[in-house]
């Protein structure tokens, strides 16, 4: 711990070497800021096209942006075939790692027959371009060659996060407008097979639309059967042909759907497209990491179904013909040092990981990392949540050896891709800090009224400039889409949502969400949609929602709950169905930390909760003034309902 004091100030220069051979210079950013459409333009250039756009940026309608307008290519040809035709069709383009520890090593040109397969199976399901097909799936790999296989085919998927229950997968199904589901009986983790299709045959029952159910055997778990609806994906996709001609999408077609948490209790579907999409999913993976195809072992330790998954397990890293890692469990199975083992058996060189990760490994202590050979390693990247600098300097010690740059990568599933990053050849290091917007991105503080903040004054992120990879709109819901990014300073001017401040220097620093989002271990999750579970259940009245600060998971979930009249306090025994419940209810994730049955919650003379204050009560902080409250004597009870240790 006492190296963080060193760190104020300390800067890590670009290792020489690094810097001597990166994929991008300084000079990067002057080349951007001269002409940013130019520069976007030739990123753009490093993927193949059927047909060349007519213009860059279309932003006459804003925040409606269109980006490569007119032009035409295929998202699976630029991952796969291409450079299957270019003679890489050898290269491994995964190395597959399950929890029970089998392996499939699947290589570029087996890769592209896989998905052709799996795009003339969806085809004869019916399946045209503009359907939208559900993949609640492990981390295995007919789950990327499910993703590919739509994207083939111009079909939108909708990766729903295998931790989700099946009310979440319901509800995002419904909205989407899902006909298919491709699913698996289970996948391993924690060293046992954990099902899914249980979940998925229970949102069915509450959805409508969807015609068919695809199922991977993977842990050959006893599954369900709907005869006429379900169908094992190794009885129509293994007997397809392995080619399929690719057909080429508008630049603006969609390509994915992903829901996220925004401030109400209803997930958000970002849409993102195809031509600006890659474009700088394939630009940033090859630029922040300073990838090498020919060479490197990329692993992004992250679960397909987050958008980190989408842009740096599949998309970037196959439009760049990388080599990379996939392993399907958890960090501590079977042993606390699996990661670092498989590190050192595939000769890993770039690891992109989240600081909720790196602080567990702290606790687990360093005498786990250095028992393995991690010399493989030359750059390191961070992604979720504010890195601190305590666990910026374990990581880059004790993992990196101290020779490795950390990336410290801030964006955001509507972003897309990376928009606040330093670059591992070029800048001079400073913990804890994201430092600089991505060449071609404007990223601002601002204050209130919009006016730009320098010299560590707190504000508000904001991006000025439209970006190639940025979201669309919300599924289904223009209006929200608006209100949500794109009118508190304008409609030109994109909200992140994000407090920060930029330091003397010009460095950005993230400060965390302004709104009432938490981050838990680097996922988000709504305060109002977790209320809205607790109040779902017949014993609570009333619930409010914050998330305190957690010394492993960055946030933790801290519920206070009035219980109805009819409900007795049952105390541990109701906290643990609480507990359960919203754990059913969205998923695990959102299971909170801690339940306090209070009498009364604090509110302000409107009626408004004063979410400010409980987190004060969660993080046993001194209360601030309370004269607002209609009663201050709540906080004494709330109090008085804290544990007296902690
Ligand atoms: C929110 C976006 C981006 C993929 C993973 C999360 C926080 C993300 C950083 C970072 C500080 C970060 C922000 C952001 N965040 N990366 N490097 N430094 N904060 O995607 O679920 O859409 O969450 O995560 O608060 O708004 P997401």
């Amino acid at each position: 711990m006492s190296e963080s004091t060193g760190s104020e100030g300390r800067r890590f220069p670009a290792p020489e070497q690094l810097a001597a051979s990166a994929n991008v210079g300084p000079d990067v950013y002057a080349q951007a800021e001269a002409d940013r459409l130019a520069f976007w333009e030739t990123a753009a250039r490093r993927l193949t096209w059927s047909q060349e756009w007519d213009e860059v940026l279309d932003w006459n309608d804003p925040p409606f942006a269109k980006w490569f307008v007119g032009g035409k290519l295929n998202v699976a040809y630029n991952c796969l075939d291409r450079h299957v035709e270019a003679g890489h069709g050898d290269q491994v383009a995964y190395h597959w790692e399950g929890e029970p520890g089998d392996t499939r090593t699947i290589t570029y040109a087996q890769l592209t027959e896989d998905v052709c397969r799996a795009a003339n199976a969806l085809l004869e399901l019916g399946i045209t371009a503009g359907d939208r097909v559900a993949v609640y799936m492990p981390m295995i790999p007919e789950t990327i060659v499910a993703m590919l296989a739509c994207a083939r085919i111009g079909a939108v998927h909708m990766v729903v996060f295998g931790g989700f229950s099946a009310d979440a997968l319901a509800s995002r199904i419904t909205d989407a407008g899902a006909v298919l589901v491709i699913t698996s009986d289970g996948g391993y983790r924690r060293g046992a097979p954990s099902a899914l299709k249980p979940a998925v045959d229970d949102a069915l029952t509450r959805t409508e639309g969807v015609r068919n159910v695809l199922v991977v055997k993977r842990t050959e778990q006893e599954v369900e059967w709907t005869e006429g609806r379900d169908l094992w994906w190794h009885d129509v996709v293994d007997r397809q042909s392995p080619q399929h001609t690719p057909e080429a999408f508008d630049a603006e077609h969609p390509l994915y759907i992903m829901y996220t948490s925004g401030t109400t209790a209803k997930p958000k579907g970002i849409l993102h497209t195809s031509g600006g999409y890659l474009t700088q999913v394939a630009y940033t993976h090859w630029a922040t990491f300073d990838l090498k195809p020919d060479s490197d072992v990329y692993w992004t330790a992250a679960d397909v179904g987050w958008v980190t998954g989408h842009s740096y397990i599949v998309y970037g890293p196959l439009a760049n013909r990388t080599t990379s890692v996939v392993y399907e469990g958890t960090p501590e199975t079977p042993h606390r040092g699996r990661w670092f083992e498989l590190i050192e058996k595939y000769r890993v060189s770039i690891l992109y990981t989240a600081p909720t990760v790196i602080r567990t490994f702290m606790k687990w202590g360093e005498d786990i990392p250095a028992g393995f050979d991690l010399t493989s390693l030359r750059v390191l990247g961070s992604v979720g949540e504010p890195i601190n600098p305590e666990a910026w300097l374990w990581y880059h010690r004790n993992i990196g050896g101290e020779r490795c740059p950390i990336v410290d990568t801030w964006w955001q599933t509507e972003t897309g891709a990376h928009m606040i990053t330093p670059l591992p050849g070029v800048t001079s290091l400073k913990p804890g800090s994201a430092q600089t917007p991505f060449p071609g991105i404007s990223a601002k503080v601002v204050d209130d009224e919009g006016n730009e903040l320098g010299d560590d004054t707190t504000g508000l992120l904001v991006l000025t400039t439209p970006w190639p990879a940025m979201l669309r709109t919300i599924w289904g819901d223009d209006d929200r889409y608006v209100d949500t990014y794109w009118s508190r300073f304008g409609r030109e001017v994109y909200f992140a949502g994000d407090g920060a401040k930029k330091d003397a220097d010009g460095d950005i620093w993230l400060l965390g969400r302004v709104d009432d989002v938490m981050n838990v271990s680097g996922h988000r999750i709504s305060t109002t949609e977790v209320e809205s579970s607790l109040v779902a259940h017949p014993a609570v009245a009333e619930a409010a929602v914050v998330g305190a600060s957690d010394p492993t998971t960055g946030q933790g979930i801290v519920a206070f709950v009035i219980l109805r009249g009819s409900a007795t306090d049952s105390g541990d025994d109701l906290v643990q169905q609480l507990r359960t419940h919203v754990s059913k209810d969205i998923g695990p994730i959102a299971k909170p930390r801690q339940i306090m049955v209070v009498q009364e919650l604090p509110k302000t003379r409107s009626g408004k909760i004063m979410r400010r204050l409980l987190r004060d009560v969660a993080e046993n902080r001194d209360l601030g003034d309370v004269t607002t409250l209609t009663d201050s004597s709540v906080m004494n009870l709330i109090k008085d309902k804290l544990p007296a240790s902690s």
